[in-house]
């Protein structure tokens, strides 16, 4: 239900624009204040919709009543009422953040319309302003997620490659055992790019049937094949503007990655079945567990490809080969997941963390992460060595 006030020395004047108000929609509230003083205290003690104000009042005017107010209400939607001598003066508010003005005696249908107007704007900066707190809560979650823990040399030697490669558009192949961080690494990218404003499109490559992948990656037109009801984009197509993510790049297979190779080599994509040529701007990383070079010598991987995608190679090394980072790593994920899953967060004792130091850690930081979790539940506070000990079993 929307609330207005309406500020006007004259109450007269007042009354029929209240009445006109009430006539035009039942369910309006309207308040009366008789000068600007009024007017102030009534905003600062209300939530109001809309303030309709008379310029030329006793102590305070209109004009004062408009910067004040907007002071502490920004996005308050003012309508000023303005005498013959006033005009300019009303112009003059419109530049100082007013919504509209009219002039005295005002027109109803055009009064009516600037109040609707000004209620609709209302309703629609009030529904930004919730979208971009939204959005900004959930951008910085996932920039959380996505936060890159360790001191090791390793780690601060990828950081700087990142920090360097991100704002270019080089392409970037990631290499690494199995839960080292290799997604991590391209997210970081991404996000460090001036692309992050658009997605970064994932495909994992080895969860895909080969004989399903060029459509998957370039789309394809309706009835192309058993199945294709209709047109459909690709992830290149989805990823315009931003970065397409190939991760287990090294599974897919031989002639896919001929088809990957011609886009990247052109520049354009060809959707199944189509003959319409489709220019995609997309900055391509690519990620792999398996050693490339071993996969190009016995015949699965292109070598041309290769050559393609590592333009720039990041190497993520296993968990065994830093084991500085573990103790971090350990704290970074308590706090992390009793934050997501509402658990109290636990503290780990030294002696805990020794023998965390210790273990093969085969499933690298992806073991360790679940290590923490399976402690979160099961363990003491602080996590004890014998915690550790009974329920991880190496
Ligand atoms: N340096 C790090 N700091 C914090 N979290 C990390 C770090 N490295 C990896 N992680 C976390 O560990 C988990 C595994 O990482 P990620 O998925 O990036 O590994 P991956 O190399 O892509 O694994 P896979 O080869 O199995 O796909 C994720 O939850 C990720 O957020
Ligand atoms: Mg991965």
């Amino acid at each position: 239900m929307p609330r207005i006030l309406v500020i006007e020395d004259e109450s007269a004047i007042s009354n029929v624009i209240k009445n006109i108000l009430l006539d035009e929609d039942k369910d309006y509230e309207v308040d009366l204040a008789a000068d600007g003083e009024e007017g102030l205290a009534k905003i600062s003690e209300n939530d109001y919709d809309l303030v309709i104000t008379d310029i030329k009042m006793p102590k305070k005017d209109g004009v004062q009543v408009l910067v004040e107010a907007l002071e502490n209400n920004p996005d308050l939607p003012f309508v000023m009422i303005s005498g013959h001598g006033d005009i300019e003066t009303a112009v003059d508010c419109i530049k100082k953040g007013a919504f509209d003005y009219i002039s005295k005696p005002p027109d109803l249908n055009r009064f009516l319309s600037t109040v609707r107007n000004a209620l609709d704007k209302k309703v629609l900066i009030t529904q930004n302003r919730e979208l971009t707190t939204e959005n900004k809560a959930l951008k910085r979650k996932v920039a959380k997620q996505y936060e890159m823990v360790g001191e090791s040399k390793a780690l601060s030697g990828i950081r700087e490659i990142i920090d360097k490669v991100a704002d270019t558009d080089a392409r970037v192949l990631i290499t690494g055992p199995n839960g080292s961080g290799k997604e991590l690494v391209a997210h970081q990218i991404h996000e460090k790019s001036s692309r992050n404003r658009r997605s970064l499109v994932e495909v994992n490559c080895a969860a895909i049937p080969s004989e399903l992948i060029e459509s998957e990656l370039f789309g394809h037109v309706k009835g192309s094949f058993t199945g294709a009801y209709k047109d459909k984009e690709g992830k290149f197509e989805l990823a315009d503007g931003g970065t397409i993510f190939l991760d287990e790049v090294g599974d897919m297979s031989l002639s896919a990655q001929a088809k990957v190779l011609r886009a990247l080599q052109e520049g354009k994509i060809t959707r199944v079945g189509g003959d319409k040529e489709i220019k995609v701007d997309v900055r391509v990383i690519a990620a792999t567990n398996k050693n490339l070079r071993k996969e190009i010598k016995e015949g699965r991987f292109r070598e041309d490809l290769y050559h393609r995608l590592a333009v720039i190679l990041i190497e993520v090394p296993g968990l065994n080969d830093r084991r500085e980072d573990i103790e971090n790593l350990v704290r970074h994920f308590a706090i992390q997941l009793s934050e997501n899953s509402g658990m109290p967060v636990k503290e780990f004792s030294k002696e805990a963390i020794k023998i965390l130091k210790e273990y093969d850690w085969t499933g690298n930081i992806r073991e360790l992460r679940n290590v923490v979790e399976r402690m979160l539940i099961l363990g003491g506070n602080p996590v004890s060595k014998e915690d550790i000990e009974n329920f991880v079993k190496k």
